[in-house]
Order: structure tokens, then sequence, then C-alpha cells
């Protein structure tokens, strides 16, 4: 059974099964052996144009295209108000079970409370509880969606979604140009930009080896920006999950990483990060994803084919669809891994097996043979 919070588990000795990833899935590196790989860069002057918008431009594009991930500081938003609002998260996350499922959206709500995520037929559930709101288009907010506790919790939020919409169009105009397009250009693909924020919170684990706060993925939208507290957890892969990096923390940094539409956007000249967050035994981690993403009827298609290249995509569709596609795929190997994984235990109660390998029954078990495709082409 899922649960409904992980006030209690995170008490536990051992981890829940339902928790217990495959060997493959498990986490590699640990959450705070932490890789400078990832570039921080000051934004400052990145307005006044010229020379230093220039060099701005450059390190952001350089970054993009070999990683789809970097980090942002001398941002403009206000450190006041990024830390308002990691408190307030906490403080929401600490409420009793009873006052954070009042906002409980496992019935496909529109926002709320949930432990993991609300994918359906998920074989493993992540090691995190979240709380989300879709703030942008404004017409579209539901504010019985957005918790009413603690009380500066809506002010405080709909200000940071502003700030953050803000910052998101002014590195958008980067990458445009970049493209050699006019700088409205990625923000006018978006037609109306969507904006949902997620809250994570990752409670202490009691076997961290064994599972992840969020599993291996890439975000379906535009770009993310995505403020991390100084634990760190926070993994990238760009050799299709052989090697992983832990992404060092930086105080008052945002971590930027393109999604699909971005990568589809751009012909995959840059990146769609592929990344997951890792959780430990020794303190909670608290993320806060703002995530930017086109219009559900905008259409995905590359901007700009430099000469020599072939489009990455066979015909435009619709964000919708693209999002549709990429969860169909997913649920459809989460469901292949769950049921290969019933059969085999299955077989292996039945006599027959005596006679059997069984010791490669077992190792199938922990790796089932799925085709898994580079992430680059989960959505061709
Ligand atoms: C996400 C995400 C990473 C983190 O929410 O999509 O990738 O470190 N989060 O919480
Ligand atoms: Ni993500």
């Amino acid at each position: 059974m899922a649960p409904s919070t992980l006030t209690a588990l995170a008490e536990e000795k051992t981890l829940q099964a339902s928790f217990v990833r495959d060997e493959d899935e498990r986490p590699k590196v640990a959450y705070n052996h932490f890789s400078n790989e990832i570039p921080v860069i000051s934004i400052a002057g990145i307005d006044d144009g010229g020379e230093k918008r220039g060099e701005i431009c450059d390190q952001i594009v350089k970054a993009c295209e070999e990683w789809g991930v970097f980090q942002i500081v001398d941002h403009g938003v206000d450190a006041k108000l990024v830390s308002e609002m990691t408190t307030l998260a906490k403080e929401f996350f600490a409420l009793p079970p009873e006052e954070k499922l009042r906002f409980d959206m496992s019935g496909g709500k529109k926002g709320g409370f949930i432990v993991s995520s609300h994918l359906q037929g998920e074989a493993v559930q992540d090691w995190r509880e979240i709380v989300t709101f879709f703030s942008y288009p404004t017409r579209t907010r539901d504010y019985s969606r957005w918790p009413d506790k603690p009380e500066a919790w809506r002010a405080v939020t709909e200000e940071y979604s502003q700030k953050l919409m803000e910052l998101a169009c002014k590195l958008l105009g980067v990458l445009s140009e970049a493209m050699g397009l006019e700088t409205e250009a990625l923000t006018k693909a978006c037609v109306d930009m969507d904006q949902k924020v997620v809250v994570n919170f990752y409670p202490k684990c009691p076997q961290p080896d064994l599972t992840l706060g969020l599993k291996r993925h890439t975000d379906p939208g535009t770009i993310t920006l995505l403020l991390q507290d100084t634990v760190g957890g926070l993994q990238a892969t760009r050799d299709n999950g052989k090697t992983w990096i832990t992404v060092q923390p930086v105080e008052g940094a945002f971590v930027v990483n393109l999604g699909d539409h971005g990568h589809y956007l751009s012909n995959g000249r840059f990146k769609n990060a592929d990344h997951q967050a890792v959780v430990n035994s020794n303190s909670s981690r608290l993320s806060i994803a703002t995530f930017q993403n086109p219009a559900p009827d905008a259409t995905v298609y590359p901007l700009k084919i430099r000469e020599g290249e072939k489009s990455v995509m066979d015909e435009p569709i619709t964000f919708a669809e693209m999002y549709r596609r990429k969860m169909s795929k997913d649920i459809e190997i989460a469901m292949k891994k769950k049921l290969a994984k019933e059969q085999l235990l299955q077989d292996l109660e039945t006599p027959k097996l005596e006679t059997e390998p069984k010791e490669q029954l077992l190792k199938d078990l922990e790796t089932p043979k799925l085709e898994t495709k580079p992430i680059e082409e989960i959505l061709a």
C-alpha cells in the first residue's frame, strides 16, 4: 500500500519494500560527493548588453551544449524572498500528516500534496513528499489547491513565482540569441507560458543506498529553475546513466536545466538534462523546482535547423501530445519492469525451477531485460 506521508516511515530502521529499487537504478555516487563540473555562472550585467552579455551568453551556451545544466548566481532574485520561501516550505512539511493531507492530490487533483509522484503504474516509489501548484497563466490558478498554512504561503509563493517567471524569460532570451533568433523567439514558442512549482521534501531515509528521492528523468518543459539547500542530492549524467555526478550546492544559486521542449526547439543542440535526486540518512533535504512549460497546444518543432543538420523530430506535434507520448513510454517501461519482476518471482516458486539455472533467474530479477533506449530517443 502506498503510504500517505513519509513521517512515520522515516523513523523506521529499514526501508519499506515499495521504495526499494532494482540494483541498476540505485545510487552510484554519494549525495555529498560533490563535483564542480557544472559551471556556476554570474549573470550580473546580463541586461547591460554589449560585451558582458556576450560573455555570459557564451558560458550559458557551452553548458547547455555539454550538460543541459548550469548554476546561476547574481540573478537578482531577492535573497530575503528566497529564504522566506524555503522557511515556509519547511514549515509546511513539518505540519502533522492530517494537515498536509487536507491538500491530498492522490485522486488526480490539480495541485496539492502527495508522496512520491502521481504517475500511474509506477513499480517503485520515490522517497519524497511534494507540494505543487500551478502558477501561470494566472487565470488558471486554483487557490483552493494552494496550502493555507503557513499563513504567509500564498503571498510569498505568488511573489516567488513572478520573480522566477521573469528570470526564466531572461534566460530564454539568451538562448534564443544563441540560436541566432530574435530575443523573444523561445518565449513566443511557448505561446502562453505555463509555470508549475514543485516543492520537494526528501526526509532522512533509513536505507538511502536502496532508493532514490526522485528517479532518473528529463524534465518535459522548456527550462527548469531549481533552488536547493546545502545538503546535496541532485545528480546528473551525460553518458546515459553510466556515470553520475552530484551537483555542488551553491548557496543562493539556481540550478538551471533544460527540458525536452528546449532540447527539441534547439534541434538537439542543447541537451535535456538527464538527472535524479538521491537521499541520505543524515538530514532531510528541500528543493524547489520551477518548471517553465509551453502552453499545452503550443507546437513543438525545432526553431532552427542548422546547415547540414536533420530535424530531430519527424513532424510538429503539440506539447500536450509530446507529454502524452513521454508519459506513456515511461509508464510502459515501469509496467514491463513490474511484470517481469512478478513473473520471475512466480517462476522461482514453481518446482520445475529446481532443474533450471536459478542463479541466472535471480540475476535477471535485478536487471530485467528491457530495451532501454537512450534518453534522446525516448520521445522520438
Ligand atoms: C525535479 C527535480 C531535483 C532535486 O523536481 O524535477 O529534478 O534535486 N528535482 O530535487
Ligand atoms: Ni527534474
